[in-house]
């Protein structure tokens, strides 16, 4: 039997459900929870998980689907660490209902999953491919039959080569080009869909794909990276007004990539260095979206973008999100440096500072999360907060078909307490959805580091639960 029809039958989702007897876990589990409910963050709270297509769809030449810059990137030799590529991932694309049932089974509620431009849109405009669209009704139909709801991320990096081809996000018509994507999006899925995220992480995908070169489309250098920013903060609001105007009931949000930013003694040349990481990190396109213009007090270099601005564009950068998407990993130390031209200011590694690291090298540090909660609740125009990704990879090892870890359970119930603790201190966070559902395809550094809550064997394409994910299930069952 081939690979799919083994996997096409469910008995990979029998062996899972069989692996993971649930009754003995919830036992064990439960001294745990004592310390953290559910209930404490509310009723309404929302709890849930958070995919991006690229990470998890594979089938990436199937029924019609143009390539997009991360097909080409992750195909081309020496720009994924590992060598491997993201043309199979975890087979959602074939397996979505058995993972969507698997959601089901661990009480997850919500569930943030990104549409592949280039599925619907093989040559990112005109022609659409109504296969594609086919495939994201059916997963949003197995969300709902379930009680699930979808919250939708329109853009999760994975440009239509095609439209790279023109330029991608330095040509200017790209704003048109968003536009006619998020149009169609809208109307095909706005029957069933409320809660929609018109980009993930700007700033990641711009620093990493277009001035570092280290992230698909490979580009590199200070102008591509702020003219391509120009358009993407132009593109974002642009998208959001779209999305107002075809749908006025929508729940609007998008998210940022932000890490708490210290400077490494309280001496004015490292609080300005930590000034100018945090404008670039974590201001840049939150700051342009809501009304600010972008941080170039901070940052005085910045102003380089204004070559790429017309006039009117400061107005159009502004957009009234419903709630904004708070995305959190770890925290910077940074200090003045010499040797960075430009930003004269460089992070001071964990690895150098002695501190514990997850399998990214990023240091644990969960009060992160409280401190950036505490600073986007300081922006008068952010009315809502949602934490849109948050979690941990560590190393795991699958014995006895289980998973043990620890590691990863603990830093997520540390970060729920700061979560809390900011609630209490009245910051309007809503929701908490966990990066990630099952291991993935992580972007330039391949398959190795595992974020999920569900291990995934890549060969077999087995899951299994891991500890985490039973807490986790335990967690949202009260
Ligand atoms: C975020 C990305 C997400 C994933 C996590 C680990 O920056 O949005 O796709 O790679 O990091």
């Amino acid at each position: 039997m081939k690979r799919r029809d083994f996997l096409k039958s469910g008995i990979a989702l029998a062996a899972i459900t069989t692996l993971n007897p649930w009754t003995s876990l919830f036992g064990k589990e439960k001294k745990l929870n004592d310390e953290l409910r559910r209930s404490d963050f509310g009723a309404d709270f929302l709890w849930g998980v958070a995919t991006a297509a690229y990470q998890i769809e594979g089938a990436y030449q199937e029924d019609g689907k143009g390539l997009s810059i991360w097909d080409t990137f992750s195909n081309t030799k020496g720009k994924i660490k590992t060598g491997e590529n993201g043309n199979i991932a975890t087979d959602f694309y074939h397996l979505y209902e058995q993972d969507i049932a698997l959601l089901k089974q661990m009480n997850i509620p919500n569930f943030r999953f990104s549409i592949a431009w280039s599925r619907v849109l093989p040559k990112g405009v005109g022609e659409v491919n109504k296969k594609g669209l086919e495939f994201y009704h059916k997963v949003i139909d197995a969300c709902l039959e379930r009680g699930i709801e979808p919250w939708i991320t329109l853009y999760h990096w994975d440009l239509p080569q095609a439209l790279e081809d023109k330029g991608g996000w330095i040509n200017r018509e790209v704003i048109q080009w968003f536009k006619e994507y998020v149009t169609l999006c809208i109307r095909e899925f706005k029957g069933k869909v409320k809660n929609w995220m018109i980009m993930n992480e700007p700033t990641a995908f711009t620093a990493l794909g277009y001035m570092l070169g280290i992230h698909a489309p490979g580009k590199k250098g200070i102008d591509k990276f702020l003219k391509a920013s120009h358009h993407t903060a132009l593109a974002l609001a642009e998208g959001g007004r779209t999305i107002r105007e075809l749908f006025p009931q929508a729940n609007i949000g998008s998210t940022f990539s932000c890490s708490y930013i210290e400077p490494l003694k309280p001496k004015n040349k490292h609080q300005k260095a930590a000034a100018r990481i945090e404008a670039v990190m974590n201001k840049f396109f939150l700051e342009a979206v809501l009304g600010r213009g972008y941080p170039i007090q901070d940052f005085p270099a910045l102003k380089r973008i204004k070559k790429f601005m017309l006039p009117g564009d400061e107005d159009k950068l502004k957009f009234d999100l419903d709630f904004v998407g708070l995305q959190n990993y770890t925290r910077e130390v940074v200090k003045y440096s010499l040797f960075r031209p430009v930003i004269w200011a460089n992070q001071v590694k964990p690895q150098k500072r002695g501190v514990e690291t997850t399998e990214m090298g990023w240091e644990v540090y969960p009060e992160s999360v409280y401190q950036m909660l505490k600073i986007y609740a300081s922006y008068p125009e952010i009315p809502k907060i949602i934490i849109t990704e948050s979690g941990a990879s560590f190393p795991d090892k699958l014995e006895d078909s289980k998973i043990h870890d620890e590691k990863r359970k603990k830093y997520l119930q540390d970060v729920l307490k700061q979560v809390l603790r900011a609630k209490k201190e009245g910051v309007p966070v809503q929701g908490y959805f966990i990066w990630t559902f099952t291991d993935n395809f992580e972007w330039a550094e391949g398959f190795r580091p595992r974020f999920g809550l569900v291990y995934v064997d890549f060969q077999s394409q087995k899951r299994y639960i891991k500890d985490s994910g039973k807490w986790f299930a335990e967690f949202l069952s009260k």
